[in-house]
């Protein structure tokens, strides 16, 4: 069977220590979509690390790990991750795989994604600016390169066209994006990755779920900014609810066994769209603060404000979530009351439903619920009979209401800061 870990917000939901801490169950973890845009953060022996396009497999030492077909990879960024993490992971090198269905990011993919933002000016996306947008546009337009075009020796006239194809689509734009510095750099990355072990990812895991393997898919990105079912046009360019597993990886439906949705205890965003519970005030400030809120890619503040249960049991529905995890339950120690909303109104009508043009200016209000305060500190404990009651009621009020059961309580960066609910 294959498992799924995935984001129920807007990203940044600590996907990246979740996984670290499940890959101890699982032979193999695989990327399914998304790239170089996600940062996800682990600590390994107390070192920070952020990983953008290698799963957080890597660092238990039994676990293969996929880079799947549904996955754009920036040549350059792998190189430099790899050279960052093989000092802490000397045989990474053996575990890792890359489909030769994935996607690249050129230079010039790059290129039109800072000249496409900086035309929107003030409707910007927020892209991370790392070529997601165009690299996908390519894909879904038939025009893309792949990662087994670097075995083929066309590879470079297959490059030289599509990169006229974007200097001529770059023409358009006023904004002036200086790419060249970056073919060099490309060139010589694109040696490095054709060394990498390139496999036919399908066949590959299908083959490991047949010999019985435990199989775990890592989300990118989060639920509210897929493609299809985010608040488009502020979302990413892949899906990353469970429904993008099977085409990012290459597995049946059925196969597919649990899906471990994220959210944090409040809720934040980073980039342009819409944010129902966001905080301007001095709350919001101060969860940025305790909870570190800034961008593990681009170091961007996040913005920040409370859960929202709403958009919650939407993504929950959306990905048919078995098991909730709920991250940084620590962070809110520090505040008093605790809110999340539980409706919005629209125009003075409620509604529990997300609606589809949240962007624009449907006079939209969130109805919060307050829960009184933890009444003491829920970090440092691993035993879930050892946290206040306070704590518990709002965990039993978030399970009713999601409809789903929590399995762990992460209150702290590190592997083992979690506590398991049997
Ligand atoms: P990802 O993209 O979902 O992997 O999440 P990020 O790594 O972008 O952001 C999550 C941040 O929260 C990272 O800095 C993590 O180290 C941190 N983090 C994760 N879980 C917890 C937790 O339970 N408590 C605290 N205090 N920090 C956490
Ligand atoms: P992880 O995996 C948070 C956001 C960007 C922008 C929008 C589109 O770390 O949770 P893109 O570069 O994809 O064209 O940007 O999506 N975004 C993320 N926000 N976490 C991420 O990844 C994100 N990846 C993209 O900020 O608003
Ligand atoms: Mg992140």
């Amino acid at each position: 069977m294959i498992d799924v870990l995935l984001g129920l917000q807007w990203g940044d939901e600590g996907k990246g220590k979740i996984v670290d801490y499940l890959a101890d169950k699982y032979d193999i973890i695989a990327r399914f979509q998304g790239g170089p845009n996600a940062g996800h953060t682990l600590y390994v022996n107390g070192t920070k690390v952020v990983l953008h396009t290698i799963p957080s497999g890597v660092f238990q030492p039994h676990c293969l790990n996929l880079i799947g077909n549904g996955v754009v990879i920036d040549p350059v960024t792998l190189q430099a991750e790899l050279h960052k993490i093989l000092p802490l992971c000397p045989d990474l090198l053996s575990r890792l795989f890359v489909s030769q269905r994935a996607h690249l990011i050129l230079p010039t993919h790059r290129a039109l994604d800072a000249a496409s933002e900086a035309a929107k000016g003030s409707d910007k996306i927020g892209s991370t600016l790392k070529g997601i947008g165009p690299a996908y546009m390519d894909k879904t337009g038939r025009n893309g390169l792949r990662v087994g075009d670097i075995l083929s020796p066309n590879f470079t006239e297959k490059y030289n066209k599509l990169k006229q194809k974007h200097l001529q689509m770059l023409k358009q734009y006023d904004q002036v994006v200086e790419w060249e510095q970056w073919e060099a750099p490309f060139l010589e990355a694109i040696e490095q990755l054709g060394k990498l072990q390139i496999v036919n990812g399908e066949y590959w895991l299908n083959n490991h779920l047949k010999n019985g393997k435990k199989v775990l898919a890592e989300g990118a990105q989060g639920s509210m900014l897929d493609i299809d079912f985010g608040t488009y046009p502020f979302v990413t360019s892949s899906n990353t609810i469970a429904g993008g597993v099977c085409s990012g990886l290459g597995v049946a439906p059925g196969m597919v066994g649990d899906v471990y949705g994220i959210t944090k205890a409040y809720c934040t965003r980073v980039g342009s769209g819409p944010f129902p519970t966001e905080l301007f005030d001095e709350t919001g400030d101060a969860l940025r603060k305790a909870g570190a809120e800034f961008g593990a890619t681009t170091g961007r503040p996040r913005r920040c404000g409370w859960i929202d249960l709403v958009a919650l049991r939407y993504t929950v529905m959306l990905s048919g979530v078995t098991k909730l995890i709920i991250t940084k339950a620590d962070i809110l120690d520090e505040f008093n009351p605790i809110k999340a909303a539980v409706a919005y109104t629209v125009n003075g009508v409620e509604t529990n439903e997300f609606p589809y043009d949240v962007n624009d200016d449907i006079g939209l209000v969130p109805v919060y619920k307050t829960f009184e305060a933890w009444d003491t500190p829920i970090s440092g404990t691993t035993n879930f009979d050892e946290l206040p009651q306070t704590f518990k009621d709002y965990c039993s009020f978030v399970e009713d209401y999601l409809g789903t059961k929590i399995a762990f309580i992460s209150n702290g960066t590190g592997r083992n800061e979690l506590i398991a609910i049997s």
